[in-house]
């Protein structure tokens, strides 16, 4: 189809940073403008840490932060009760009255950006500025559903009921936000169910709606453990539809539970950046600095591979290169704000502790990766060079901040090697050759691809997030893009009610 003036100068607006279109429900044309006001939507900045005034914003909160007292564990069968007795109630006011308390809850998370922050940095052991990302798009996910929610005048739109929404723990705030928020404006009832290691944030989070006027019947927050209560949630009849992000055996264990869930999950991934002779290899090499090592590797978004055309892959600099952009990264506790690397979560996985501590054949260090004698959670980067294709690390996930080198002698085996996963989360591409950029794109198999950029960072409404292939369980319309909210209604034909 050729594409409308409107989609043209969108397109031009968002020049290569695009995703692929995986389903047609993210082909509508979305609004840019919100529909009260006709204001264009922005996104929110990043904090501006050379102003003193929010530098000093900071250090008081991280200074006056204690972690909340959680509310003790309400009985599951109760919390289900209340979610759908007070879900047709919220369903029933006006959408406009939706649309501003999300707008609300937008001004609410920006008063408390300070604090939200301290809460990630103790909680999460997340870097300052990476915290900082996640407020600005949960402030995003409530300003975009606010303005994006719509329902043709021909349809009639009929919210699912109860949503149960299961953040991970390495996005805490913004995952969690995007979900509830989304199935908040199609006027579901939510039940927050946080990551046992992160419930702080996710608590402070629900905190900020119910002071934006979301009622707390319509919005629970339910911290259970994974196992026995964690499967009475998730098969209970009254829950209409799960939010999961996490791992692509979750997914599945849902799945068992409950063959008939309304499942829509966002999974595993294993991406790689391509980089051809054609790149802007210093560029090339920022971004992958960026995709690999951001929060530890520790983002389903993550590039954990480079395959790189042997021209570059074999030049000395290029090497050189990389491995004083990885090395001069600052590695650290998460409290002192010169950390880019920060400790994991928790001790590495028996995946990724083999990845940081063993070479498989053909392999060899670029930087090899040292574990902090104070804290065992914190690993310095590593990058290997000389991974095989079809060989373990090129096929596995390990979620760490280790870097494997692939090298390539031609785009079309760079491509091959980049979907030989049976993920297909993000993908990345480094080259100034536009020929190359549109092969590529017409070829690789993810649900986020990017030029000359990094693989993580999606922006709401620009990049909407979403996987392909065992990365993805659902529809295919994107968190942060049109139609989302809609996931979390039943769209009927309005005729068929006369
Ligand atoms: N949405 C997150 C990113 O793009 C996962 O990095």
């Amino acid at each position: 189809d050729s594409p409308t003036w409107h989609e043209q100068k969108q397109r031009f607006a968002d020049g290569w940073n695009h995703r692929t279109t995986v389903s047609a429900l993210s082909r509508r044309i979305e609004p840019r403008h919100d529909p009260q006001t006709m204001s264009t939507f922005e996104n929110e900045p990043d904090s501006d840490w050379t102003q003193p005034n929010v530098r000093e914003q900071l250090n008081q909160a991280i200074a006056n932060w204690s972690n909340p007292a959680l509310p003790p564990i309400a009985e599951l069968d109760l919390v289900l009760d209340q979610a759908v007795v007070a879900q047709p109630a919220w369903e029933s006011r006006a959408i406009e009255e939706r649309r501003e308390i999300l707008k609300s809850a937008s001004k609410v998370m920006r008063q408390d950006r300070f604090r939200t922050i301290a809460c990630m940095q103790r909680e999460a052991k997340k870097a300052i500025w990476e915290a900082d990302a996640e407020i600005s798009e949960a402030i995003d996910f409530a300003r975009y559903y606010a303005m994006e929610f719509e329902t043709p005048a021909s349809l009639k739109a009929q919210a699912l009921g109860v949503v149960v929404v299961t953040p991970p723990w390495n996005f805490p705030y913004a995952i969690p936000a995007g979900g509830v928020l989304a199935a908040l404006m199609a006027g579901c009832s939510v039940i927050l169910k946080p990551a046992p290691e992160t419930a702080a944030t996710a608590y402070l989070l629900a905190s900020q709606l119910w002071e934006a006027g979301v009622p707390r019947d319509v919005l629970q927050f339910f911290p259970c453990e994974d196992g026995e209560t964690g499967k009475a949630l998730i098969t209970d009849s009254r829950v209409a539809a799960v939010v999961l992000t996490g791992g692509w055996e979750t997914a599945q264990m849902f799945r068992n539970w409950r063959p008939t869930l309304r499942l829509y999950a966002e999974t595993s991934g294993k991406n790689a950046m391509v980089i051809t002779a054609q790149a802007d290899r210093e560029l090339a090499i920022k971004d992958l600095v960026k995709s690999a090592f951001g929060h530890s590797g520790q983002k389903c978004s993550a590039a954990s591979l480079a395959i790189v055309d042997q021209e570059i892959y074999h030049d000395p600099a290029f090497r050189r290169q990389l491995r004083d952009a990885a090395s001069s990264l600052f590695v650290g506790p998460a409290t002192d704000r010169r950390s880019i690397v920060t400790p994991l979560i928790r001790p590495a996985s028996p995946a990724l502790h083999r990845a940081l501590t063993i070479l498989e054949p053909g392999e060899e260090w670029l930087l090899e990766p040292v574990q902090s004698p104070q804290d065992p959670c914190l690993w310095s980067p590593g990058i290997k060079l000389g991974v095989k294709p079809g060989s373990w690390f090129h096929l596995t996930e390990c979620f760490g901040p280790v870097l494997g080198i692939m090298c390539s002698t031609t785009l079309d085996e760079a491509i091959k090697w980049q979907n030989a996963t049976s993920f297909g989360l993000t993908a990345g591409l480094h080259t100034l050759d536009k020929e190359e950029q549109v092969y590529w794109k017409d070829r690789v198999q993810a649900g986020n691809v990017y030029i000359n950029r990094s693989t993580t960072g999606a922006i709401v409404r620009r990049q909407p997030f979403g996987g392909w292939k065992r990365s993805s369980i659902g529809p295919g319309a994107k968190a942060g893009g049109p139609n989302y909210s809609h996931l979390f209604t039943r769209l009927t034909d309005r005729n068929s009610f006369v």
